[in-house]
């Protein structure tokens, strides 16, 4: 039979009073959607659809980028009337199995929807429906069982009586159907509750009525199928996800210091010995080498980070590559195309895009390097600037292998420095430098002897204090004729 997965992500969300769509919103850096459809994958079925509605050309290219197909609800009237707009699509062809999933239950457990799936085939039930029990119910639609203990119907938590609400086992919204069968059910729910909506949850009431009660099957950990449906919940299954992705990677030797405070994103991938110090935030497609230690309060976004290297407190990398045993920060900034060879030194206040520095190379203080590719062995030293923008277009500073970068030097790009040059502190290079030379642009200085004993001298006599200054020609005079 075949087997289809039904996903409704039409609704806004009007609880998370957003103006984005709820099933857009990060859990923990990936949308609630993304998270929900990754897992479902795992459950082979042979179509996903998601059916949207608000914001549906966002959610619709983020469901079809994941592989799944879209059907358009508009305008969004209910659960129930989400999954009838689904007739056409569904309807056609052999009978089949829907497992049907609310778009906000981000984190289901997908080994348990599978044993379910299992249970619900082999009972040959017309409908499933997976309960939990929850301590506090409120929210949620409550199950209603009959004398049999059969499921009889659901009712939500604005339409149930207060007997009703003090119920504890509830919907969790995942459902398992027949397809086409289901559509004949369907057809003859109302909207006859305090949202005029369609519910789908109306179905087993009447499936109950025909004689064909819903198969319950209760799940066991219940923190795992909890919608989302305001920010503290979205809030809540972050923390949830947080502490079971960090979990996992204790499992395998990562060393979290702190795991109330650390961030790791599922996207993120670590070798065995890698340890992170409190306040660390890991995202995207970051790839952590073994050995690598994060200090606190570093923040790495798409970075790959080569074995045995170091970053220091407060550095922020992003989109950075680097080999084996780099010590960066504290407080460094790589950006976007920065590649760095084994044992390069980033030091405070460092920042880089673009830039290319091969093995060995030091840059420990106060630089900007954009554009920029330094040979093997150069020393960068503090406030060392590639002025690498003339208003109009970046241009490329090229330093050859074993290069000596003087402290305030300004490299205006495009320049060349051949290899073993050196370039003496506080330089303007505005010139290619030959392999082997020095540049140096600083005025040559004087020393005026005496100077600064005079000014004191003048000073313990009154002259020179505020009102007491001597006339501007003698104190013009004074330091340069000694
Ligand atoms: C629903 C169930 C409730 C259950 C809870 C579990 C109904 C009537 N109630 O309530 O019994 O306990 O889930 O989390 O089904 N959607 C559409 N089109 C619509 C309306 C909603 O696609 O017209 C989608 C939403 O985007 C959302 C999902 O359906 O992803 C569930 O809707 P939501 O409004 O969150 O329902 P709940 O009130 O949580
Ligand atoms: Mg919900």
């Amino acid at each position: 039979m075949s087997r289809t997965i039904l996903v409704l992500a039409a609704g806004q969300g009007t609880r998370m009073k957003s103006p984005l769509a709820k099933v857009l919103h990060p859990v923990l850096g990936r949308p609630m959607l993304a998270h929900l459809l990754e897992s479902l994958a795992a459950c082979g079925a042979d179509r996903t659809v998601v059916v949207v509605g608000h914001q549906a050309e966002a959610v619709g290219a983020l469901a079809r980028s994941l592989g799944a197909e879209t059907v358009l609800q508009t305008p969004q009237r209910g659960t129930g009337h989400a999954l009838m707009c689904c007739k056409e699509a569904l309807a056609a062809g052999a009978p089949g199995e829907l497992l049907l999933v609310a778009g906000d239950v981000p984190l289901l457990p997908v080994d348990v929807l599978e044993r379910f799936w299992s249970e619900f085939e082999a009972s040959g039930a017309a409908a499933g429906v997976v309960s939990l029990e929850l301590p506090d119910p409120f929210g949620y639609g409550r199950i209603l069982r009959d004398e049999r203990g059969r499921l009889a119907r659901i009712v939500e938590e604005r339409d149930a009586a207060p007997g009703e609400r003090t119920v504890t086992e509830v919907n969790s919204g995942v459902y398992f159907l027949k397809t086409p069968s289901v559509f004949d059910s369907l057809d003859s729910i109302g909207t006859e509750n305090s949202q005029g909506e369609v519910y789908l949850t109306d179905l087993f009431a009447r499936l109950s009525e025909q004689g064909t009660p819903a198969l319950l099957m209760r799940a066991d950990d219940p923190s795992m199928w909890l919608g989302i449906n305001s920010q503290g919940e979205l809030a809540r299954a972050t923390r949830r996800l947080r502490l079971q992705v960090l979990d996992r990677w204790m499992a395998r030797g990562v060393m979290v210091v702190d795991p109330e405070t650390t961030w790791v994103e599922s996207s993120v991938r670590m070798e065995g010995g890698v340890c992170l110090h409190p306040f660390v935030r890991l995202c995207g497609d970051t790839v952590l080498g073994e050995g690598v230690e994060v200090r606190a309060f570093s923040c790495l976004r798409d970075v790959v980070l080569g074995p045995g290297t170091l970053v220091k407190e407060h550095c922020v990398l992003e989109g950075t590559l680097t080999g084996g045993a780099c010590i960066l920060g504290p407080f460094c900034r790589t950006r976007e195309g920065t590649v760095l060879s084994d044992r390069v030194h980033l030091g405070n206040f460092v920042e880089t895009k673009k830039a290319i520095l091969r093995e060995g190379v030091k840059a420990n203080h106060l630089s900007y390097l954009g554009d920029a590719t330094v040979g093997e062995g150069s020393n960068i030293g503090a406030g060392t600037i590639t002025c690498n923008y003339d208003g109009m277009h970046k241009h490329p500073t090229v330093l050859g292998e074993g290069v000596f970068v003087g402290s305030d030097t300004q490299l205006v790009a495009p320049v060349t420095v051949g290899d073993g040059a050196y370039i003496g502190a506080g330089t303007t290079v505005t010139r290619s430098i030959p392999a082997g030379a020095l540049a140096i642009s600083r005025a040559p200085q004087r020393n005026i002897e005496g100077w600064a004993t005079r000014k004191k001298e003048r000073e313990s006599r009154g002259v020179g204090e505020p009102g007491k200054r001597e006339s501007t020609s003698k104190r013009g005079n004074e330091p340069t004729k000694p």
